[in-house]
């Protein structure tokens, strides 16, 4: 990649965030520290390894976590849903998070919905989601918004751009669309939500200024699916099998080598946006710590 084009790495920005969430930690002198609760279920290995991270950065900048993991041959829907009830209840728990993907037998929204409003950091419940469309405060889903604190920090205003996001999931494409379509200087942006049933993908996907990219399908999109001097954020995280020592190498939805001649910036895969998903989960934490014990957010 030439020196005119930029790598956006979200490692930079996660670690202004990291560093104001310390801070603000140590100027509170509250009698215990913030605490999130992770449940997971299964052994997936993203997952494990995703969960790990969160935990890891808890850890670093003076947040307690709790991990609980689940068979997922045992547990049943109305078995996490009764967890999650306890943890809605315990008022040494402020925030709550069950990673997905979740077993088929159990049904992520409903999961999602019985976590406690003010507990809920990743946003995903019916409440947070409605909030974000109303656009009064409430969880923002952690990846959208570090897309945003992203764009913010490398200074790409997406007010009147042409955003095309392939996803459609509550992770990342809905609340982010919602986000950049917001009456506020870091919204007010034109987008087009793509997704597997979208005809003629690549045609839109060109037409974006700023094109988001998470569906899973390494190196897919190729310089046939982007017009010159666009930013390209990549979120798409695939574990691709190789001969390395751990056995896989990561790899996101763009062909970086084909795609970086091309585009203005890109946020690639691995150290672009993971980390802000973190940096994100943190400050929503904080955030979940203070409504629990009347601070001011
Ligand atoms: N799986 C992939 N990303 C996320 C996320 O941001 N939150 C949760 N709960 N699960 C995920």
């Amino acid at each position: 990649m030439s020196h005119s084009r930029k790598l956006l790495q979200g490692h930079v920005v996660a670690d202004v965030i990291f560093n104001e969430i310390k801070v603000e930690l140590q100027r509170m002198h509250f009698p215990r520290s913030p605490c999130v609760a992770f449940l997971r279920i299964g052994n997936d290995g993203a997952s494990v390894s995703y969960v790990a991270q969160k935990e890891k950065m808890a850890r670093t900048i003076g947040i307690k976590s709790i991990l609980k993991v689940f068979d997922p041959a045992q547990i049943t829907e109305d078995q996490l849903m009764e967890e999650i009830k306890n943890l809605n209840l315990d008022t040494s728990v402020d925030g709550i998070l069950v990673q997905a993907p979740l077993p088929k037998s159990i049904d992520f929204v409903n999961v999602c919905n019985a976590i406690a409003p003010n507990k809920d950091v990743d946003g995903f419940g019916a409440e947070n989601l409605g909030r974000l469309l109303q656009e009064k405060s409430g969880f923002i889903p952690c990846t959208p918004a570090g897309i945003v604190e992203l764009l913010k920090f490398y200074n790409i205003s997406p007010a009147g751009k042409h955003v095309v996001i392939v996803n459609r999931s509550l992770i990342v494409g809905k609340p982010l669309a919602a986000l950049l379509t917001q009456h506020s200087p870091w919204g007010n942006a034109t987008v087009t939500l793509c997704h597997s049933h979208s005809e003629n993908l690549s045609q839109l996907t060109r037409q974006a200024d700023i094109l988001v990219l998470a569906c899973g399908k390494p190196g897919y999109f190729d310089s046939n699916f982007v017009k010159p001097a666009t930013i390209l954020i990549d979120v798409g995280i695939t574990r691709v099998a190789d001969s390395s020592p751990r056995g896989y190498s990561l790899q996101g939805d763009a062909n970086f080598e084909a795609v970086s001649p091309i585009v203005q910036a890109i946020a690639p895969v691995p150290g672009g946006v993971g980390p802000l998903t973190v940096a994100l989960l943190m400050r929503n934490t904080l955030k979940a710590f203070k409504l629990q014990n009347n601070f001011a957010t």
